[in-house]
């Protein structure tokens, strides 16, 4: 069967180049890096070679960089690393819950958390930020680019409301890294998450941004690798393609990549909610990551979609990856103020770098006729009214 996947905020492919860097790491040059022969030694220089990759990326200093096992333990580490009882951490409702869920924890630990509101446009006010600072507030955490509607947040201003009011910032960038530039200094915040398979490197890679002078306490405590901020044996081959990854990262946001994939993206957009009524696409009044977009469609179940869809060949996601399995509608869209019938009847496309004006063609000629199909099946759908689909094709 022909398929097209476009559920790249779930997971991309390893790209080609970094399984190939990889793959020596696993067989014949393996070594531990704390070893001081030639093993450990040539084990070193790679996992240093890999920092040198990922600081580019960034934009901060190699020593700056701590390995990890993907974003959820560098969210975890930034939170709860610098988060003592008594503390204050204001973060948005729209975070990923490897935030959300950290900071509920740390709730029952005795520090007060502010979930700033959103509104319909799917982005964090940075006046919200400035009226939540308190005397106690140690940390904002505020994510680059939201994984389900794709929206940026204004992690600029934050960090300016940051460094006046003398408190950490933290943002989870992993939406963000291969899709718009990233400059640690230009956000002006103190740790920043990403991680290795949002932007083709392998599952269980990542790392965490810790600016110079920001000491968060270890979630793990052994031997003193990366600096005694992460203990554990490195995972070589995982850190070396991490390394690979972010530089093809780098070049394909300084490349015309990103604007390629923003047009097929909006063509996709445009194609499906042209040919759907009672339709509409959430967060396009703020600015986007280029590749995704989420769609609502009334009168059916986003799950539903989803799996006839892939039975089909097309794969997308009815909400968070992450959540998928789950009926309960997206935090995300609820906290934006969107009722359970239309949460639960949304669809993520999430277009990868190697995307095609073909995938778009099947995606635009697969999605109205399966969404008439399941609308035929629906209570709740006037099939007598004629509807049209909005002038623009396109509700905010
Ligand atoms: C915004 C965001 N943060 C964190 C994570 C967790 O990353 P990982 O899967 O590497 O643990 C994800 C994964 O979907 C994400 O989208």
């Amino acid at each position: 069967m022909h398929r097209v996947y476009m559920d790249a905020n779930a997971t991309t492919p390893l790209a080609p180049e970094v399984f190939a860097a990889m793959h020596p790491w696993f067989t014949e040059q393996f070594g531990n890096a704390s070893s001081i022969h030639f093993h450990g030694q040539r084990a070193r220089a790679a996992v240093e070679r890999a920092r040198d990759q990922v600081a580019r990326l960034l934009g901060c200093r190699p020593a700056e960089v701590v390995f990890t096992s993907g974003g959820t333990e560098g969210d975890n580490l930034a939170l709860a690393g610098v988060l003592t009882p008594g503390d204050h951490l204001i973060t948005s409702s729209i975070e990923h819950h490897a935030v959300l869920h950290t900071a509920e924890r740390l709730q029952e630990r005795g520090i007060d958390v502010t979930f700033l509101p959103i509104d319909g446009s799917g982005a964090v006010d940075p006046g919200d930020v400035r009226r939540a600072l308190r005397p106690n507030t140690q940390l904002i955490s505020v994510m680059m680019a939201n994984n389900e509607i794709g929206t940026l947040q204004p992690v600029t201003e934050i960090g300016v409301i940051a460094r006046e009011a003398d408190v950490y910032f933290h943002t989870d960038a992993v939406q963000a890294v291969g899709k718009v530039p990233i400059d640690v200094k230009a956000i002006d915040c103190d740790l920043l998450t990403i991680s290795g398979h949002k932007f083709h490197g392998s599952q269980g890679t990542g790392a965490l941004y810790i600016r110079r002078g920001t000491h968060p306490l270890p979630l793990l405590f052994g031997g003193p690798q990366e600096r005694q901020r992460r203990a554990g044996t490195e995972n070589l081959p995982g850190i070396v393609g991490l390394g690979q990854a972010a530089e093809m990262a780098q070049a394909f946001v300084a490349g015309s990549g990103p604007a390629r994939i923003a047009a097929l993206r909006d063509r996709l957009e445009q194609g499906i909610l042209s040919r759907v009524d009672e339709s509409g696409v959430y967060g396009a009044a703020s600015p986007r990551v280029p590749n995704t977009t989420n769609l609502w469609f009334d009168h059916l179940e986003g799950e539903a979609l989803v799996i006839a869809l892939d039975l089909k060949g097309l794969a997308v996601s009815g909400g968070s990856a992450c959540m998928s399995g789950a009926t309960e509608p997206s935090h995300v869209l609820t906290a934006m103020g969107v009722l359970p019938e239309r949460a639960r009847a949304s669809l993520r496309f999430s277009l990868d770098t190697a995307a095609t004006n073909s995938d778009v063609d099947f995606a635009i000629d697969l999605v109205p006729a399966a969404i008439a199909h399941l609308r035929e099946l629906s209570p709740t759908y006037n099939r007598a009214t004629k509807h049209e689909p909005a002038a623009s094709g396109i509700i905010r």
